[in-house]
Order: structure tokens, then sequence, then C-alpha cells
């Protein structure tokens, strides 16, 4: 690697996916396209979105109600589109992937069926300044049990003076709580810092103690590589808003392994959206689940949030997902060695929070910028990034593969030096 644009253009020349960026919406001022570097938030509108979601309407206008089984697409199956694709992203079987709701509600849904204190075996793990719904969602639904959080919650903090969490800080912390942990509930990629954490090894330490292991995977989903299913992790949910491009207030989703589906022990809330398919329009009495995690939905989906996420996840099917890594990757340890050069030639200017090795982030980066963050932050603004302001002192950014050039990159490296 090298710090010259032609290095940057070298690598975008090479690049196999550089052509995905046409089939997405870059935001223009003045006609100028835009540095968006916020897939961690909001990633960007493909084209495909608006057609799709124009499908669902025409069908609407068009059979009305009867659309839930007649034309081009019936929504009764419409389901079966979204699953394929996920599953491939979080590496688990299609019926191990539900997309419903959204992820706090997930979160409190699934909370349902795998934290059941009882005796002895009440405490959850989790991180310390887990995002703040997470947070809230822990306060409430651990009152709603009757439990004390303050009893019940274990986080587990960087150690003094430090910004991420040490790995076997979480395993520690695991072993010590044995058998009075019921679960652990883990950030998979945390929001803040950029930090990935070893979910597998999480996962192996959790079972180990016989404790119940699920992720909040917001930052994660569609950023990092992920095999849930072979990690034997119980359960995980996300939003489809950030790197997978299903627009603000996508619908959500969950994984729930598969040995759960027939597990008639767990509790659930349920619905007449997971009650069993071929016999749900008989309106009977008595829940029957799906077998699937399919068994967790409660309420009509809306087609028209399905079509908004279809309309990415066929960007990412025709991609290919291992390929996004591959750049993602690659991205990452660019953008990773132009910070590094910068903060060597102007020591003090801003510090990087998020780990350096590869193992331990995904595409997001954050910089701690102790003098002049605001103003550097607005600096880029009027310049044409979009990038993300924490206050009081954090610049975040997240290059991806699917829409942002190596050039990018460069541009704001040289911003950030000037
Ligand atoms: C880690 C994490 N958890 C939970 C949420 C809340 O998601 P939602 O508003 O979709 O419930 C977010 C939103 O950004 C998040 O980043």
């Amino acid at each position: 690697m090298n710090l010259e644009l032609s290095y940057a253009q070298s690598l975008d020349a090479a690049d196999s996916l550089a052509g995905f960026r046409e089939q997405f919406i870059i935001p223009e001022e003045h006609g100028q396209q835009q540095v968006y570097f916020l897939g961690n938030s909001l990633g960007l509108q493909p084209k495909n979105t608006g057609p799709y979601i124009q499908k669902v309407l025409d069908q609407w206008a068009k059979y009305g109600v009867e659309s839930f089984f007649m034309g081009e697409d019936p929504w009764l199956n419409y389901h079966d589109h979204l699953v394929g694709p996920l599953a491939k992203i979080v590496g688990a079987h299609s019926a191990e992937v539900v997309v419903m709701n959204q992820l706090t509600v997930n979160l409190h849904l699934l909370m349902v069926s795998f934290y059941r204190p009882a005796d002895k075996r009440v405490k959850i793990i989790c991180e310390a300044k887990a995002f703040p719904s997470d947070q809230y969602m822990f306060e409430t639904h651990i009152k709603a049990l009757g439990y004390d959080p303050e009893d019940v919650l274990i986080e587990v903090s960087p150690r003094a003076g430090e910004v991420t969490i040490h790995q076997e800080d979480i395993l520690a912390a695991i072993q010590q709580t044995g058998e009075e942990l019921a679960l652990v509930l883990w950030g998979g990629v945390n929001y803040y810092t950029g930090q990935l954490f070893d979910m597998e090894a999480i996962t192996r330490a959790g079972h180990a103690v016989g404790a119940k292991v699920g992720f909040d995977l917001a930052h994660a989903a569609g950023n990092i590589e992920l095999h849930l299913h072979v990690w034997n992790v119980d359960f995980a949910c996300w939003c489809n808003y950030k790197y997978l491009n299903g627009g603000p207030g996508a619908i959500g989703a969950a994984f729930i392994h598969e040995r759960y589906h027939q597990d008639k022990s767990l509790h659930r809330f349920a619905g007449w959206w997971g009650y069993e398919k071929n016999t749900r329009f008989k309106m009977e009495k008595g829940f029957v689940a799906m077998e699937s995690a399919e068994g967790w939905q409660l309420s009509t989906p809306s087609p028209i949030l399905y079509a908004s996420l279809r309309a990415s996840l066929e960007i990412f099917e025709t991609a290919g997902f291992d390929s996004c890594l591959q750049k993602a990757k690659q991205m990452a340890a660019y953008l990773r060695f132009l910070l590094e050069q910068i903060s060597e030639a102007n020591p003090g200017k801003f510090h990087i929070l998020t780990p350096a090795a590869a193992t331990a982030r995904g595409c997001q980066v954050s910089l701690l910028v102790k003098q002049g963050g605001k103003e550097l932050f607005d600096e880029l603004t009027r310049k044409g990034f979009f990038v993300d302001w924490r206050e009081p002192d954090v610049i975040r950014l997240a290059p991806v593969p699917l829409y942002n050039r190596y050039e990018e990159i460069w541009r704001f490296a040289q911003v950030l030096g000037g």
C-alpha cells in the first residue's frame, strides 16, 4: 500500500464490484456526488427499491386483499424471497431466519423465549454501554419479570483507561458467574467503537456454564462474516436498514437455532402470523407454531417493507456476499493504513478507537478527536463527506463494498491530514 492517489485508483480499477455502485442512488449536492460513509447508520437506497415497492402497490391496486394469494408474487409467500439471501449473510439455514418487526421489539420477544430466570440462575451478561435501546430493553424487561436490573445485569467494561473490551474479560465474567448465569446477550460489533467480538468463543463459554447466548447484530449483519448456525448461537436479531440497505425503519430479522423450532417447552408471545401456515386461516383456538423461526411471528407483515428489503438483498445475491466481505476487508485495511500514516505525521490529532486487528473490526472506524473534533466534522460535511458525529468527540465512518470507492477513502484522508 502507498499514499498515492494512483494507488487508490488502481484498486478501484481492479475492483470486480465497482459496477454495483451504479445500482444505488448516491446523494448529490450541486450535481456533485457526495461521499457517503454512513452505511453503518442508514444504507443508501438501491435504484430498484422504488420499482419493487411499486409492484406491491400495483398488486394491491389490482387484487386488493386477494394479493396475499394472487398476482405475480402472492404476499403470503413473499417472505421466501428474503430468508435465503439473509441466511447466507448471517450463516444460517433458511428455516432459522425470520423477517419480522424491528430490532428492539425482536430483542424483547426473544428474551421471552431465551431468558427464563429461575432459582439461582438469573444473571445476564452484556456489554457496558450497550446501545441505549438494548439498555432500556434490559431494564424494562427484567423489571417486568419482577427482578431488579441491578441484581441481574452484569456489564463487562473496558479496563481502566481503555475503550475496547478484552475478549478474555468477557469469558472470565461468564466463567465466574457460572451457574448463576441465565443469558449472555451481546452486540456482535459495538456501535460506538466498531469492535468486533469473537461470537463463537462467547457462545461456547456461555453454553459451558449452562446459559443461553444471543447477539444483537445491528452493526454486524452485512458487515462481517457470520456463522450463526455453526457457532451454535441460540438466537440473534438485527435491523436491516444499516449495512443491508433495507430503507429507513426497515423490517427487522431474527435467527433462532433450529434445535428450538420444535421445542414446545419454550415460552413465546404468539400471534396468528406464527401459526402453522396450512391451517392458519381456519382460525382455530389454541396456538400451533410453525416449526421454523417463522413460528415467532406475531402480526401481518408489510409487503411494502418486504419489497424494500428485497431490492437490496438481490444486489447482495448478484454480487455474492463473499466478494462483498473480501472488498470490505480490503477497504478497511486501506483506510486503516492511511489513518495510521496521518496519525504518525500529526501526533495527537486523533486517536483510532477501533481495534487494529482485522479479526476485531468490520467496515466501521471510530476516531476520537479531542481537539477541534466538531470543526473537523463540519469541514468534512462542507466538503461533501457523510460521516457521523457522536458528542462530545467521536467521528464514525464506514466505507462499504457495494457503493464506496477506494478513491473516496483517499479523498477523506486528504481532508483529515490537511
Ligand atoms: C446495536 C443496536 N441495537 C438496537 C438498535 C435499535 O434498533 P431499532 O430502532 O430498529 O429497534 C440500534 C439502532 O441503531 C443499534 O445500533
